[in-house]
This record gives C-alpha cells, structure tokens and sequence, in this order.
C-alpha cells in the first residue's frame, strides 16, 4: 500500500488484534458506566473515526455520540501550544459522563490542550479512552483505556494519516521499518 513516495513497511498491529482489543474495551467501559445516566461518547476528529465506530458498537449501555475537530498544528508539523475547535457540536457536557475518544497520544499536546476545555464545561466526569499510546510523556490525565502501547514509529491505517493517505487500511502499519518486508496489499 503506498500513496505518494511513502510505503506501509511493516504491519504493527493487525485488523484482527484490533478487532479483539476493541471488543475488550467496549466491554471494559461498558462495565465502567452500568448503571450510570447521561453519557457522551466524544470522538476528536479525524484519526479516530474507525476507532469510533467499531467501539460504540461494542459498548452496552445506552449514550450518545458526537464529535470534535481539534487542531493544535495549524498549517505545520509542530504544535503550536494552542488549541481551537474547528468543530463543536455544542452538546451539553455539564452534568454528564464524558469519553473523549482519540486515535493515538504522541506527544500528547492534543489531550493535554482538549482535556482543560472539556473540564471547563463542567463534566460529572470524563475519561480518555485513546487506541494507540506512544507513552513518550506523563500526562496530566492519563487515558483509562488505552488499545495499545504503540512503538515511537509513525503509524498509518484504521483512521490514522499520513498527509491525509491511508486512513482506510483496516490494519495500522509502519511508513518505517526494514524495507525488504513487503507491503500487504489490500
Ligand atoms: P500529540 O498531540 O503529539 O499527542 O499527537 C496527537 C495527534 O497527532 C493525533 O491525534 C494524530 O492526529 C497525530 N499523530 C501523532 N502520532 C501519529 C502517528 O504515529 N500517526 C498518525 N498520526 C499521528
Ligand atoms: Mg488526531
């Protein structure tokens, strides 16, 4: 699979590991919230649209789903140490229970910039619940459900871009790695 001059070298996590890994949390937060009233599913736009989808449909309490666009980049590579929401449904999030839904942590200057606006609206609670953790920083909230410790490599696939290619892959792969693997075509 490639999309320019970039390849997926090498696969990190397959579609079935992560079909698996998803049920797991579906059924982890499921147990979280039994019980509980008013809650808000919140996907950060766009990485974690797949995860998303396939995660709340393993989730058996009742919710609703709405979404955000974030962005702390701008037009470059760097974070800016800001944030604005592109998107903003408006939903109510005061007196709820809050999921914030997010593809991967890398450096972790999204969380850490999205959290603080979420809290300011007053939340009965809110929990992270990111697929992928590069675990290269602490961060002030950790996630309580992470789908996996990912290696520090650029990973591509299953929402996850790179210059806005190879979001659909159904498995997450590596644009690095030994180059005499042969990309998996799909
Ligand atoms: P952070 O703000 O540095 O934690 O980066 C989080 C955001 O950067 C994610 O929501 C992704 O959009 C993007 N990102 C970070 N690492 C990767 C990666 O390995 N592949 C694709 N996108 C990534
Ligand atoms: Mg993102």
């Amino acid at each position: 699979m490639s999309a320019g001059t970039e390849t997926v070298r090498s696969v990190a996590y397959t579609q079935e590991q992560i079909a698996t890994r998803v049920t797991e949390m579906g059924l982890e937060i499921t147990r979280h919230y039994e019980g509980r009233d008013d809650l808000l599913v919140l996907g950060l736009l766009k990485g974690s649209f797949i995860f998303l989808a396939d995660l709340v449909r393993e989730i058996q309490v009742p919710f609703h789903v709405d979404f955000l666009i974030a962005s702390s980049y701008g037009a470059g590579r760097a974070s800016s140490g800001e944030v604005e929401f592109l998107y903003d449904p408006g939903v109510r999030i005061r007196d709820r229970h809050v999921i914030l839904v997010e593809d991967i942590v890398d450096a972790g200057s999204t969380v850490g910039l999205v959290v603080p606006l979420i809290e300011a609206r007053g939340p009965e609670s809110l929990e992270l619940c990111v697929l992928l953790h590069k675990r290269r920083v602490r961060l002030e909230k950790e996630p309580r459900w992470v789908g996996f410790d990912a290696p520090g490599e650029f990973l591509v696939g299953y929402g996850l871009d790179h210059a806005e290619s190879f979001r659909h892959l159904p498995y997450i792969g590596s644009l690095e790695g030994p180059p005499e693997l042969a990309p998996r075509s799909e």
